[in-house]
């Protein structure tokens, strides 16, 4: 029986390579996006379809659903891959920026796995593959509000396997370290705030520091392929660190000292 997968903000990035993975494969893809003819190579491939799918427009999520439940049956893996950071200092933040961030990164994510638990407790099976970051387990300057979406997701997902279990729905936090993909770039979202010049040198000592990470991290293909293990290795693992060094940072992380560890990242990020 040929499994389907659906992937949230599959149009760049780490969503566009496990969406390749999982063809590869042989699997059905839903690959949604807030902007379908945005990645028309993806709509070519076998067994893909690209459902639109904007996590902050909460018609799209069950019409997505439906348009993949009506093509391929049933969905065996939901990965909630659709997110962005908010770049800057808390106090240059628009509260807009910042519910946008929440919106997308935190409330999307919790509303299309509400969408798709229906349809997993109805076959009593489904995994759910929640993005989160190292980004979730520790921080970096600049990125409050990026953080803080993403300790949600960490907390929201780690919660939620208690009560998914016993209908055989496992949850999985996928933990990326750096990654080079457009989130750096175009999907970044930069608060200013003009007459605000308090920050500009601690500004201009973190974001090439932040940008370069980017810049050198992991190929999303990297991502990809540990996305593709948690959703077919059959354990009941929670936690995947996935390239960019994800796991040695994480593993440094837990076992240092709150302060020590502290010092090391002013001393990497604000040189
Ligand atoms: N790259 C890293 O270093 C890194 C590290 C840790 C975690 N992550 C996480 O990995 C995930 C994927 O990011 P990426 O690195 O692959 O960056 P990316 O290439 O910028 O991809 C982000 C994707 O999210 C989509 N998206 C944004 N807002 C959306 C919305 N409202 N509804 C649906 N889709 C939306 C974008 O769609 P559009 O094309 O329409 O903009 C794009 O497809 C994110 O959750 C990110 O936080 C990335």
């Amino acid at each position: 029986m040929v499994k389907t997968v659906l992937i949230t903000g599959a149009s760049s990035g780490i969503g566009a390579a496990a969406v390749r993975l999982f063809q590869s494969q042989g699997w059905n893809v839903a690959a949604t996006m807030r902007s379908p003819d945005k990645a028309p190579e993806l709509a070519q491939l076998e067994r893909v379809i690209c459902p639109r799918l904007d996590v902050n427009d909460p018609a799209s999520i069950p019409a997505a659903i439906a348009q993949t439940l009506d093509q391929f049956g049933s969905i065996d893996v939901l990965v909630n891959n659709a997110g962005y950071a908010l770049l800057g200092p808390f106090e240059a933040t628009d509260p807009e920026q910042i519910r946008q961030q929440f919106n997308t990164n935190v409330f999307g994510l919790m509303e299309v796995t509400r969408a798709i638990l229906p349809h997993f407790r109805d076959r009593k099976a489904g995994i759910l593959i929640n993005i989160a970051s190292i980004g979730g387990q520790m921080t970096f300057p600049l990125y409050s509000s990026y953080h803080g979406t993403k300790w949600a997701v960490e907390g929201f997902s780690e919660s939620l396997q208690y009560e998914l279990e016993e209908f055989n729905i496992r949850v999985k936090i996928i933990e990326p370290g750096p990654i080079k993909t457009d989130f750096y770039g175009r999907s970044e979202d930069v608060a200013q705030k003009e007459g605000l010049t308090a920050y500009d040198d601690l500004v201009k000592k973190v974001v090439p520091n932040l940008k370069r990470a980017g810049a050198t991290g992991s190929p999303p293909e990297v991502t990809a392929r540990v996305i593709y293990k948690a959703a077919t290795d059959g354990s009941s693992k929670l936690r995947y660190p996935a390239g960019g060094n994800a796991g040695l940072l994480l593993f440094a992380r837990r076992f240092s000292l709150e302060r020590g560890w502290r010092r090391g990242i002013r001393w990497v990020t604000m040189r």
